[in-house]
């Protein structure tokens, strides 16, 4: 059956247990062309509901959160994002928000991960509505010692840090780590995950933010308006290069001789390239030298979000959260996370 197929008739149990798929409508977060204002680009509209298809849930979503990703898609920006896939003069999506925490409102016919009434989060498309469909294999079930809010936080930055950290990082335990940008959204989570992996960190972010990156567990913090991590004795085994946009060669110099780089992002704002230049440069430096320089685009799966769960319910990691907005100020929040020094992530209650 696909989306626009009538319902099979089906016995009343079967409907309570699948949920109600008719169409209704919801409040959402519309978005019909690229800009760098999101008062103008974005509004809020009342929308059809998403229908699914028998892979797909319906999640009543409780809240979502705002991520770097979220604000390239509303932009078009750095350009190539159009000619991947997104829309070349507008957005193909029209409703903007990745990450999720909610309720199984109801499931495709070939779903048997959930059953309606299932607290999850994740990621799906169009996370800043009333609701959105998602496909299960970017879907777990909520920890359960987080409020919807909190588990909204953890998806697309809290996966990005855990590959970071535990696959291209490749952290051991009592391994020197340093994160720069440790105070933002994925830093926060980069942090409290290396601490899990029994790392020694160093944060690196403003002054303002030291007692939050030592209070997440860094075991030192490096304040960047005043000093430069590659200037002395400490060598680091990885390092985490989340914001800031250091040079290679700036980075290489605090690395140990085999050290490795991961580099996760970094604002640039150039039109074209965004900071991308640099993660080529690293990939196209890597086989020629003796260190692993390099970088990724975090997958977003079922799996990784399990492992967050464990680490969150054992009080390892806690999303750190600066600010909570209502849907119809979502373009604020986007506005506060484009300057660049949000403390840990920035969530949508619907
Ligand atoms: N590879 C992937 O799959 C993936 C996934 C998610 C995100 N990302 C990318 O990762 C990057 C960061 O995302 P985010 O959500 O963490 O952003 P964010 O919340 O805006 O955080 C940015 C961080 O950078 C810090 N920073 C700014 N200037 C700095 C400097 N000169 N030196 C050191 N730190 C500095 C800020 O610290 P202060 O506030 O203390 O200045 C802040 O902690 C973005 O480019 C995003 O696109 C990549």
């Amino acid at each position: 059956m696909t989306s626009s197929s009538p319902m099979a008739p089906r016995d009343a149990a079967s409907i309570a247990a699948r949920g109600t798929r008719g169409v209704s409508s919801m409040k959402a977060i519309v978005q019909d062309e690229y800009g760098t204002d999101a008062g103008r680009v974005l509004r809020v509209e009342e929308v059809g509901r998403p229908t699914i298809r028998d892979g797909d849930v319906l999640v009543r979503v409780t809240a979502a959160s705002v991520d770097r990703g979220t604000w390239h898609l509303m932009t078009g920006l750095p350009y190539p994002i159009r000619f991947a896939g997104f829309g070349l003069r507008a957005p193909k999506a029209l409703n903007p928000g990745r990450s999720v925490a909610g309720t199984i409102e109801s499931i495709g016919d070939d779903v048997t991960e959930f059953r309606v009434g299932d607290e999850v989060f994740g990621t799906c498309a169009g996370s800043f509505a009333e609701y959105a469909r998602a496909e299960p294999g970017r879907l777990a079930i909520k920890p359960a010692n987080l409020s919807f809010e909190h588990a909204a936080a953890v998806p697309v930055s809290a996966q990005a840090a855990l590959q970071a950290v535990r696959d291209h990082g490749q952290v051991q335990a009592g391994q020197n780590l340093l994160v720069v940008g440790a105070s933002g959204g994925v830093g926060t989570f980069a942090v409290q995950i290396a601490k899990a992996f029994e790392a020694e960190v160093t944060g690196v972010c403003s002054a303002g933010k030291a007692d939050m990156v030592r209070a997440l567990g860094a075991d030192h913090v490096v304040d960047y308006t005043h000093e430069d991590f590659a200037e002395g004795n400490h060598p680091y085994d990885v390092i985490l290069d989340i914001g800031g946009n250091r040079r290679l060669s700036h980075l290489r110099r605090a690395l140990t001789p085999r050290g490795r780089l991961v580099i996760v992002g970094g604002e640039t704002g150039g039109r074209w390239l965004g900071g991308v230049d640099r993660q080529l440069r690293a990939q196209l430096l890597s086989p020629l030298v003796t260190q692993k320089l390099g970088t990724f685009v975090a997958r977003e799966n079922a799996e990784d979000l399990t492992v967050l769960r464990d680490l969150i319910e054992a009080g390892k990691v806690a999303p750190a959260i600066d600010r909570t907005y209502p849907l119809g100020e979502a373009p604020a929040a986007i506005r506060y996370m484009e300057q660049g020094h949000a403390r840990g992530k920035l969530v949508i209650t619907v």
